[in-house]
This record gives C-alpha cells, sequence and structure tokens, in this order.
C-alpha cells in the first residue's frame, strides 16, 4: 500500500483516538479518565453495594467500576456514549447491561446505587438533579474525585464521596 495512503489512516485513527477522550464535554459529560480499580472497590464497600440491588454506572468508560460491581452484584448497568469504550466495558464487564447512549437518557428509575465519576459544577448538577427527580428516595450516590453539592452526604474517604437522595 501506498506509504501516503498508510500514514493518513494512522493519523486518522490517532485523531479519532485523541477526540473520543474529549468529546463527551460536548454532551454534558466528563473526558475519559478510568477509576483506579482500587478506588472502584473502596466505591463500592464505602456504598455498601449488595447483591440483590441495582447499580449503575452513568459514563462507565471501559468498565472499571462495573467489573468491580460485577463481582458484589447480580444487577450491574452502565451506560457510555464513546463506542470504543462501550465496547471494551461491554466485554470486559460481561455480566453487565452495558448500553451505547446519553447518560441523561438513561432510566435509573429502579437505581439502589449509582456510581458516576464526572465532573463537579454544572455536570455534576445536572446529574444529581437527574438522579433525585428519577429514583427512589434513599438511593445511594457513590462520586469518585469530584464533590456534588445539594446531596446529602453520608461518608467520605479517599476522594470518594457517598450520598442519599
Ligand atoms: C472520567 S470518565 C469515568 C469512566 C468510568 N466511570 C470510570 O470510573 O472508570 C467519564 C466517562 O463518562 C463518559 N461520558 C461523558 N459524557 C457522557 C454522556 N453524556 N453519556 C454517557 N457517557 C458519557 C465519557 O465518555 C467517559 O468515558
Amino acid at each position: 500500500m501506498d506509504e501516503g495512503v498508510v500514514m493518513a489512516v494512522v493519523l486518522m485513527i490517532m485523531g479519532y483516538l485523541v477526540a473520543s477522550i474529549f468529546y463527551p464535554l460536548l454532551t454534558g459529560g466528563a473526558a475519559y479518565t478510568p477509576t483506579p480499580r482500587r478506588a472502584a472497590a473502596m466505591a463500592l464497600e464505602l456504598a455498601d453495594l449488595k447483591r440483590d440491588e441495582a447499580f449503575y454506572d452513568l459514563g462507565c468508560g471501559t468498565g472499571e467500576a462495573l467489573v468491580e460491581a460485577c463481582k458484589r452484584c447480580d444487577h450491574v448497568r452502565g451506560v457510555e456514549i464513546e463506542p470504543l469504550r462501550w465496547l471494551v466495558a461491554k466485554l470486559r464487564a460481561r455480566k453487565a447491561k452495558v448500553t451505547l447512549g446519553n447518560l441523561f437518557a438513561q432510566d435509573i428509575s429502579d437505581a439502589d446505587v449509582v456510581f458516576i465519576y464526572q465532573y463537579r459544577g454544572s455536570i455534576n448538577d445536572r446529574i444529581a438533579r437527574k438522579i433525585k427527580a428519577e429514583t427512589k428516595a434513599g438511593t445511594r450516590v457513590v462520586s469518585y474525585e469530584h464533590e456534588i453539592e445539594n446531596m446529602a452526604l453520608i461518608r467520605s474517604q479517599d476522594d470518594i464521596h457517598v450520598y442519599e437522595t
């Protein structure tokens, strides 16, 4: 194959991979950074996730929290807007139901525990409004790294913040 064509294809792939990290910002969500697996495990411990509860990761990335959640829970769901990360999450967390789509359109009405790793401020505010409007009272919300304003904090440890609606 022509060297120029190979170079153009490589540049297009690299361009997509870089853009895919940041374009979720245009959808009202955060860019991609995975939660470290140990932090994901601790988040689920702090949220006291139980086997028969319904768990959601809104913006599940490549599935770090989903993989951990599947070890403790039978009803694990994730939603991810970027197709490559969605596919990786789906392949890694086989027991989970992983949806390709916008987290703001996800039905979370049966949620017991919602995990988010998005951004403090307007993004978390918008997600908090959705959670409060759609879930039952007493739903636990775990946010990695970024705090959520206007939600009742029940415990906090090492950048993991647990709230209750
Ligand atoms: C900081 S990463 C966290 C990934 C994963 N939750 C974790 O903890 O490893 C944020 C993820 O949210 C996704 N995201 C951002 N906006 C979204 C939206 N509107 N709908 C669905 N996913 C979204 C991004 O593509 C990215 O994968």
